[in-house]
């Protein structure tokens, strides 16, 4: 059993050690958020203390859209799971002792969220790209309980498309949601979004989707530099094929693995949506897709990995929200919103 450090998130711990078997503490110290992929990797699955973690708390920093970065550690399922709530300080529940936070525990609060799962390396969960409120929506970012920092893969070195604790890693992004954030801060919980980055991508469009994305219709899931057909049952098709937008974003020089599997996934979405009934302008509407961009992986400005995923988060509700018009600046295409019926053939360079 952990130990709770935190004195922050004691009376979270307590609570969920009672009613859910979990605890939360504070994360290891991790600046800024951190900026690279060689900062804190392990830092919040490290509970046993080195006795560095002199301040044994929960940390605390600035959104760039100065709202408060909560970044801390909750126990679930069995494993840590580090995850950072960036919301307006007022948002945080009494819990959650964050200087301003003043809602009660699992209260309904007006913004929703928009929860991103980064790529294999966890980049965009030190980045955080998602920060600033977009759209009503809050961000959150999860790192993956797991030694190389792979969504759907806890042990070992990388191996490309296979996820063997996918299920697992679904289930866990899911009770977090249910069960743990709403300890610590108030959101509008019919109103949570989905953001995957690359290996991120792979685990909501092969697991989380299929298996759970019913437990959150009417919102939507983006999907950046990577996707998967389901690996799993797909559990309540019709609860959110329906009702759910799914816009799949790629580049043209992506990574020869993906090349295949991405338009596999978009081919196996689009015909849930066949099955359930939807015609090809409602199914246009719901699931878009995009690969003009001139780059490689995740480089959706040409330019970067870090600035391609930036510019794309930046541009979240104009991409999936209703009303948005799918216009990118720095993406020289008319609209990434383009049905995905017909356009299931993705073209890319050096195949
Ligand atoms: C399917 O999902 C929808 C949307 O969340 C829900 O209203 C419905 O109760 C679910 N049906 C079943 C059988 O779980």
């Amino acid at each position: 059993m952990l130990t709770i450090r935190s004195p922050l998130l004691r009376l979270v711990s307590s609570l969920l050690l009672l009613l859910l078997g979990t605890t939360v503490q504070g994360a290891p110290q991790q600046r800024n958020g951190g900026n690279n992929r060689n900062t804190g990797n392990r830092g919040g699955g490290n509970t046993n203390g080195n006795g560095n973690d002199a301040q044994q708390g929960a940390r605390l920093s600035q959104a760039t859209d100065g709202s408060t970065i909560l970044d801390a550690t909750a126990n679930l399922n069995g494993v840590p799971l580090r995850f950072k709530i960036s919301a307006p300080a007022s948002q945080f529940t009494v819990n959650a002792n964050v200087p301003g936070g003043n809602q009660n525990p699992v209260s309904q609060g007006q913004l929703g969220i928009n929860v991103l799962l980064h790529g294999d390396g966890g980049q965009s969960f030190f980045d955080f790209p998602n920060q600033a409120v977009q759209g009503n929506l809050m961000g959150v970012v999860l790192l993956a309980p797991s030694e190389n920092l792979l969504w759907g893969q806890r042990t070992g070195p990388p191996s490309g498309l296979s996820r063997v604790d996918g299920a697992a890693d679904a289930q866990l992004v899911n009770d977090f949601i249910q069960t743990v954030l709403p300890q610590v801060v108030a959101f509008d919980q019919s109103n949570v979004f989905f953001t995957g980055v690359s290996g991120g991508s792979l685990l909501l469009s092969g697991f989380f989707m299929p298996a759970h994305l019913a437990n959150f219709p009417n919102t939507g899931v983006l999907l950046m530099c990577g996707a998967l057909e389901p690996q799993v049952d797909v559990v309540n098709a019709s609860g959110f094929i329906t009702n759910s937008k799914i816009h799949f974003q790629s580049t043209k020089g992506e990574l020869e693995s993906l090349q295949g599997a991405i338009p596999a996934s978009i081919i196996a979405y689009e015909l849930l949506a066949v099955d359930a009934g939807l015609g090809a302008n409602q199914i246009g509407q719901l699931q878009t897709v995009d690969n003009t961009p001139n780059g490689g992986h995740c480089e959706f400005d040409g330019a970067g990995f870090v600035s391609g995923i930036q510019l794309i988060s930046e541009n979240f509700a104009n991409i999936m929200q209703q009303g948005g018009d799918g216009v990118v600046q720095g993406i020289e295409t008319a609209t990434v919103l383009n049905s995905v019926v017909g356009n299931e053939n993705l073209q890319f360079v050096n195949a």
